[in-house]
């Protein structure tokens, strides 16, 4: 790309030697936002010896992730914050991530993934076994549970019910360590050696997933089953040569999958459930579409095309939460956006938060409102004004996992259960590496009395 503009952009000054760290690190969201409304599409941020900008304009968005995405790796804060991927998909670059992502496509084409949904129905219709009238109950917790024993069970085929608890638990220690606000970003910085308690519970958190997901890999290594799933394919995978994949990638695909691939659908079905309740009028018009398509049945993939309205819901619950609520590059060589210099080694922001809700392109932009996705009032939005898979290469691989997914459950547990918050606090959300909800959500479950009635089933676990 030609390079003729010589100007930076213009950003807050922020303290010496801290520029804007602590305006980014009390509130990431508000901060970005603010920056973006105060000082236009291309914002200059000042952080300790780095240079950053932050775009928010869908077509810059689209000039980083797409047209001219050669340019640009991933930053060197996602390089950090997802050090537990390993050299996984999610961080791989150049020919190792061709080939990686080549390889476990095939288990994300959509006739694969379709077939995967009655497994997520039924490990739904499971979990709401042990939902009783009038319990209370944290949906995030659920949500992450559930949305783990999918991932584990479609592209693994393993049992991980007996782990999800372990698993939640190191999850939530790593988020924490990396959540942005308060004293975290300051902590991170101080050298490796430096044995503080947080860092200390991070690496122990670690171990503990490395413990699951190795023995899901020596388990399956033992049977020499190839059961034909991801699995089966990065153990059989062959390179040019002939030679298997090291166990050290093959831990870091395994890892990413199953983080990336549970943690991200859990949330957005934590905030959708929480804006349902909080909104009865909408809560009532996905209610009717369940009534009038399922007739009582469990939903299939079959049901999709018709679920325009649950549809709908899912996407605006991600417009306004989008559970990846930022994207980071890093530029290999200089360029120009949007009329500003890029020099080398610019760390960039992309927000889906701050686009998603960027009055030009949604109108009432911070409302919940599905009816805009059908109505045409977002029919003619730039490409990247919604972006909450990414896109360009490094599109999200489990994109038409992630929405069959998330319309699914959504279906699966509205059409039994009415969900209502039980406090009129309503959430914070956490900006760690994923946008959730802080503390996770309680609300009270009320079964519908239209459901298919079921036996009680006693859950001690639960
Ligand atoms: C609502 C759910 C999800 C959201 C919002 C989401 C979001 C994203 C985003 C924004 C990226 C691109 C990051 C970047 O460009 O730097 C990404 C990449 C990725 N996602 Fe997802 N994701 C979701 C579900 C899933 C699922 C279900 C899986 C797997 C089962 C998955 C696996 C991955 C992987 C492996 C990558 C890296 C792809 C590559 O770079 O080649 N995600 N995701």
């Amino acid at each position: 790309m030609a390079v003729s503009a010589s100007k930076l952009p213009p950003g807050p000054k922020g303290y010496p030697l801290l520029g804007n760290m602590l305006g980014y690190a009390r509130d990431p969201l508000g901060f970005l936002t603010r920056c973006s409304r105060e000082y236009g599409d291309v914002v200059r941020l000042r952080f300790p010896g780095t240079l950053a900008y932050l775009f928010t304009h869908p077509d810059h968005v689209e000039q980083v992730l797409v047209k001219n995405n050669r340019n640009f790796i991933k930053d060197k804060y996602t390089r950090t914050e997802l050090s537990v991927l390993g050299n996984g998909l999610l961080i791989n670059e150049g020919h190792s991530w061709r080939r990686q992502r080549r390889l476990a496509q095939p288990a994300f084409h959509r006739r694969r993934v379709e077939a995967y949904g009655e497994t997520m129905v039924g490990f739904a219709e499971r979990l709401l076994e042990g939902w009783q009238d009038g319990e209370i109950r944290d949906v995030h917790r659920e949500m992450m549970r559930l949305t783990l024993e999918i991932v584990a069970k479609t592209l693994l085929d393993a049992d991980i019910a007996r782990e999800a608890e372990g698993v939640g638990e190191a999850l939530g220690e790593i988020m924490n360590y990396f959540s942005d606000e308060g004293s975290g970003s300051f902590l991170r910085m101080l050298p490796e050696s430096v044995p503080i308690p947080a860092k200390l519970r991070y690496r122990r958190a670690v171990r503990r997933l490395d413990r699951i997901i190795y023995s899901i890999i020596d388990e399956r290594r033992r049977s020499g089953a190839d059961t034909g799933d991801l699995l089966s394919m990065l153990l059989h995978a062959e390179d040019e040569d002939g030679n298997r994949m090291d166990p050290k990638q093959l831990r870091d695909e395994v890892m990413t999958v199953v983080l990336a691939g549970h943690e991200t659908t859990a949330i957005a079905l934590s905030w959708t459930f929480y804006l349902l309740g909080e909104n009865p009028d909408i809560e009532a018009k996905l209610t009717a579409e369940l009534e009038e398509v399922l007739d009582r049945r469990a939903p299939s993939v079959r049901d999709l095309p018709r679920l325009r309205y649950a549809d709908a819901v899912i996407k605006e619950s991600m417009r306004l939460y989008p559970p990846a609520w930022a994207i980071g590059r890093e530029a290999l060589g200089e360029c120009e956006i949007g009329g500003y210099h890029v020099p080398t080694k610019t760390q960039m922001f992309i927000s889906q938060h701050v686009t998603h809700r960027d009055p030009r392109f949604f109108d009432d932009p911070d409302a919940f409102d599905p009816s805009r996705w059908h109505d045409g009032r977002t029919e003619d939005l730039p490409a990247y004004a919604y972006f909450p898979f990414g896109g360009g290469p490094r599109l999200c691989i489990g994109t038409n996992f992630a929405r069959m997914e998330a319309v699914l459950l959504l279906a699966t547990v509205a059409r039994e259960f009415q969900l209502e918050p039980v406090t009129g606090d309503p959430p914070v959300p956490q900006p760690s590496i994923t946008l959730r909800p802080r503390g996770g959500i309680r609300m009270k479950l009320s079964k519908r009395r239209a459901a298919r009635h079921r036996e009680p089933v006693e859950r001690s676990e639960r």
